[in-house]
């Protein structure tokens, strides 16, 4: 009996091993593709739309190009739709571009910490991976670098491999730089909504004023969003990982790549903010020897010096790296495309999150004229345009730190009755060299303590000016008000009391003008001086509020 269900949990044992296989990363996505974004058939389209921008935004801005970036959707029957997006970027080498389209977690930019739209290597080879599954087809690239003869091909990937299958690969005779992709999807769905690919572009385009993007919708319809600068961002710069936020493994990781010969050097010069100064410190620490080979270090000891590391003060990290967009550039394209009656920027100075990663914060509130969200009743509502190193967060609001922070301001403190009302736009760019994203869909930011802060703040300092702004408004319109009923009933008045008294009638006239002319200069007197008060609290907030982050140590 015991042998009987011995023998039988064997057999279990057995076929469960047999059961055992191993998945490469793309059969992951295709059982998981709604962990990227690419779920409901509106964010679907928009979500591909974003992957294949922001690739062309971050090759031409780091190469100097000025991008022209041109995305045509064409309806191929129901729920079915083909992408298209060319840039005049610097191209991709045939050596790259099989990956770049076909092998999920490639690309150049997720071993650097640099301010980019893309971070993970998941964008568009994501975008390929889908529009194999829902079409069975492969997507189309054509790409030239300058100096060389442009490549067309086709790439599918293999998802057991993770690898790409090229296809009809052909040099081309005709003049080409840039790259130009084309991919159909099924399950997808065109809307001129919120979430739709004509609103993405146009917040793309508010938040990159040097680009010039151009739509042409389904129906045929051409939309252009002309730059409104001519002034490349400049070029981000790679940073270095600060000692305060690296944990043991990135320790270990490094070490076996750095060009130093000793761990010494290596913490000097692989880290951030790292000096003769600590280096004492950690030595003092330490365990072992930091004369040692890198290339030879332990876990352990990547342990202890991650340890050492959280234990000292360090300057806070550079934030040199950082490329905000200007207060300048911001007020250029929210006059040319929001086209408010008042608008107020801010861009912060830099701070730091989490210990170890630095960023800034960019706001702008603009009201009256197109801004607002309009709803489909014409009315105009209080709306939050949300970006992170320039690149529009359309979805997952309520899961946001930006979000948070705006829904943490008291608006009626700033004069602001009734925002949710109001035809207001919010402006919010988040930069950093690392964006920490809730999840691989790219859509919302994790609530950091010093984000939620500073967005708050710029969001007070802000918020005071339009509120200021605001109340002026209101006060101007009943002023008018008053004025014109007063005028209205001088002469019946008048008349009335001419009567009465048996005193000439234009004299009390005059007397009555003079009248209501000094009552409303008291009311506007008193206005004014609750104003300026307003104005002289808002300098003092304004000064209170910015804290020197540079000098700060991280603890
Ligand atoms: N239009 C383009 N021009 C030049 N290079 C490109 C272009 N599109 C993609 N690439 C290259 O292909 C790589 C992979 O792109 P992909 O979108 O998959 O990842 P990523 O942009 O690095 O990160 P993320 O997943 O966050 O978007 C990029 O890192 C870039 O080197
Ligand atoms: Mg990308």
């Amino acid at each position: 009996m015991v042998d009987k269900i011995i023998e039988n949990e064997i057999k279990e044992a057995e076929k469960l091993n047999k059961e055992f296989k191993e998945h490469s990363v793309a059969e992951f996505f295709k059982k998981n593709k709604q962990m990227l974004g690419f779920y409901g058939p509106v964010r679907t389209l928009t979500m591909v739309v974003h992957e294949y921008v922001t690739n062309s935004l971050d090759a031409c801005e780091e190469t100097g190009i000025l991008p022209d970036i041109d995305v045509k959707i064409d309806e191929l029957g129901k729920e079915y739709y083909e992408v298209t997006v060319t840039d005049n970027g610097p191209g991709i080498s045939q050596e790259n571009v099989g990956k770049a389209f076909g092998k999920l977690l490639a690309g150049t930019k997720f071993h650097r910490l640099i301010q980019s739209r893309g971070q993970q290597g998941i964008g568009c080879s994501g975008c390929t991976m889908l529009s194999q599954m829902t079409t069975g087809k492969s997507s189309k690239i054509i790409t030239g670098q300058k100096g060389k003869k442009p490549i067309s091909l086709e790439i599918m990937i293999d998802p057991k491999s993770n690898s790409p299958k090229i296809t009809n690969f052909k040099e081309l005779e005709k003049q080409f730089q840039g790259t130009a992709v084309q991919a159909k999807f099924k399950e997808v769905i065109y809307r001129d909504s919120e979430q739709g690919p004509l609103e993405y572009l146009k917040r793309t385009a508010v938040a990159n004023p040097h680009c010039q993007i151009t739509l042409r919708d389904p129906s045929g319809q051409k939309i252009t969003f002309k730059r409104t600068s001519t002034k490349l961002p400049e070029a981000s710069q790679e940073v270095k990982p600060h000692p305060k936020g690296v944990s043991a493994d990135e320790i270990l990781n490094m070490a076996k790549i750095t060009k130093a010969r000793t761990i010494s050097g290596y913490i000097i010069n692989d880290f951030d903010r790292t000096g003769a100064k600590s280096l004492e410190e950690i030595r003092k620490k330490v365990n072992f020897d930091l004369n040692k080979d890198p290339a030879k270090i332990t876990w352990e000891e990547a342990e202890e010096i991650a340890k050492a590391f959280k234990s000292i003060d360090f300057i806070a990290p550079s934030t040199d790296a950082l490329r905000p967009i200007g207060e300048d550039q911001i007020k250029n394209s929210l006059y040319s495309i929001v086209k408010p009656e008042f608008l107020t920027v801010l861009t912060r100075k830099p701070a730091v999150y989490s210990g170890g990663f630095p960023f800034q914060v960019e706001i702008a509130i603009a009201y009256g004229g197109e801004a607002g969200r309009v709803l489909t009743d014409g009315t105009k509502k209080f709306e939050i345009m949300r970006f992170a190193n320039r690149v529009p967060l359309p979805f997952d609001a309520g899961n946001c730190a930006l979000t948070h922070a705006v829904q943490g301001i008291d608006w009626k403190r700033y004069g602001i009755k009734d925002a949710e009302n109001s035809p207001m736009t919010v402006f919010i760019n988040f930069i950093s060299v690392h964006i920490p994203y809730t999840g691989a869909g790219k859509q919302s930011v994790a609530d950091e303590e010093e984000v939620l802060e500073e967005v708050r703040l710029a969001l007070m300092n802000t918020g005071r000016r339009a509120g200021i702004y605001i109340s002026h408004k209101k006060k101007d319109e009943e002023n008018q008000m008053k004025r014109k009923m007063f005028y209205k009933y001088i002469p019946e008045i008048t008349k009335a009391l001419t009567e009465m008294t048996k005193t000439d009638e234009s004299k009390l006239k005059e007397q009555m003008q003079k009248l209501v002319l000094e009552k409303l200069q008291l009311d506007e007197a008193k206005d004014k001086e609750e104003m300026e008060k307003l104005e002289e609290q808002m300098k003092n907030d304004d000064k209170s509020s910015f804290v020197e982050t540079k000098k700060k140590k991280v603890k």
